[in-house]
């Protein structure tokens, strides 16, 4: 999959320091940003096929694992923000395995509602439940969450999906199954935060 990015024009903003600019130059980026937003999904989609390549040890890559996630979510009768968030749940070791649950979630957060973002921040706590004993780590470290009103959404996903994930012998669908998917729920950004970077786009 190729990414490209369009080569500036003379209508793009001339400023060289952001205290130099204008409401014309920021609508003009806003209108960029917005025309440019399928790319949010073109970077996903190439995040996830670039899990091909990560096995780290498993007897499924990582790509493998995520669809199977995602297969199950949807079999299971998951709504759409939550089997895209299934999909995406580890795409975050593409970059780095340690922290892979927190760079997944802020991938998705502007797209799906706070209690699958969430569960996807959080789902390495909860799948200590099944094998945290190998290390001599706690096991309960779900039950710091046990109020939160996302707390059985994310046990479904860990228990159910997620830690089951693993089967080379599964009938798991394919990345161009979620690809329409992927790109629904990315074209726009369902809510803005503290920190998102305005643009006039959304
Ligand atoms: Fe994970
Ligand atoms: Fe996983």
């Amino acid at each position: 999959m190729t990414v490209t990015e369009s080569a500036t024009t003379t209508a793009d903003a001339s400023f060289r320091r952001m205290d130099e600019s204008n409401a014309e130059q920021w609508a003009h980026i806003g209108r960029c940003t917005a025309m440019n937003q399928p790319r949010v999904a073109d970077r996903i989609l190439m995040l996830l096929e670039s899990l091909a390549g990560i096995r780290d040890g498993f007897l499924t890559d990582q790509l493998t694992h995520s669809l199977q996630t995602a297969t199950m979510a949807e079999r299971a009768g998951a709504d759409e923000e939550m089997v895209f968030a299934s999909l995406c749940h580890d795409v975050g070791k593409a970059v780095s395995v340690p922290n892979h649950g927190a760079i997944s979630a802020e991938i998705i957060k502007p797209y799906v509602r706070d209690d699958v973002y969430q569960t996807i921040l959080n789902h390495q706590d909860f799948q200590g439940r099944h094998y945290y004993h190998h290390f001599g780590a706690p096991r309960d470290l779900r039950e710091q969450f046990r109020d939160e009103s996302w707390f059985a959404l994310c046990e479904e996903f860990t228990d159910d999906w997620d830690q089951q994930a693993f089967d080379p012998d599964y009938d798991t669908l394919p990345l161009s199954h979620f690809e329409p998917l992927v790109r629904k729920i990315t074209a726009s950004v369902r809510s803005e935060t503290s920190g998102t970077q305005r643009t006039g786009a959304s």
